[in-house]
């Protein structure tokens, strides 16, 4: 069982079942329509996307998380086309999501670049990705997340990392993260909203 299925094993939800304050904060400006998440853990913001009226699919390399994020789906009478599948080598069909997600998907800087080409390829025209990670400034407040700074993301990085986008928003900024027992506490994160051109 690796690490992931390890944290997820419990009948409790690591992050809740509430969704990224961000996130709502974002979504809800944008027309509905088709949204992938990445790296959805188990499921509270695919399921919130969805009962907000967006065709939501999701995936995590975590077994338990998709089952979990299922089980939320069911319990709160939405749909979620939730699978197993890893980051590192999912291939986004090119131009079919008016929203990408990733919240807190943290992975290394070399696999991030690679799958952030995949998800600009992926979004439509108007087309947005919504993202908040730690960045590296997190580790000194051991309030969640990697402590390897290599899988943070900083401002600077995702500006490359997303040439083709216009950046409607990009910062980083503290805050109060309050997300389960694992994500509780004064933070440091970025956050991004970057739009593919019409
Ligand atoms: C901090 S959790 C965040 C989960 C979810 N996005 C949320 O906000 O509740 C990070 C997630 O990334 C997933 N993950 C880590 N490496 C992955 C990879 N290579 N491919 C897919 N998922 C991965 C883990 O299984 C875990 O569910």
């Amino acid at each position: 069982m690796n690490m992931w299925d390890e944290r997820y094993a419990g009948n409790e939800y690591a992050y809740g079942t509430e969704p990224n304050s961000f996130l709502v904060e974002r979504a809800l400006k944008e027309p509905r329509g088709r949204v992938l998440s990445i790296a959805e853990g188990e499921g509270r913001n695919a399921v919130w996307l969805a009962s907000q009226g967006f065709d939501v699919t999701s995936f995590d390399q975590s077994t338990i998380g998709v089952t979990k994020t299922l089980k939320l789906a069911l319990h709160r009478s939405v749909v979620v086309h939730a699978f197993k599948d890893d980051m590192t080598t999912f291939e986004i069909e090119p131009n079919s999501y008016d929203m990408i997600v990733s919240i807190f998907a943290h992975t290394t800087s070399d696999i991030r670049r690679g799958l952030h080409q995949r998800v600009t390829n992926g979004l439509c025209r108007g087309g947005v990705v919504v993202l908040e990670a730690y960045t590296p400034n997190q580790i000194p407040f051991g309030t969640g997340g990697p402590k390897d700074p290599d899988l943070m993301p900083t401002t600077d990085e995702l500006r490359t990392e997303f040439p083709g986008l216009v950046f409607e928003h990009l910062e980083e900024v503290e805050r109060e993260v309050v997300e389960g027992t694992l994500h509780t506490g004064h933070a440091a994160v970025v956050q991004m909203v970057a739009r593919k051109p019409l």
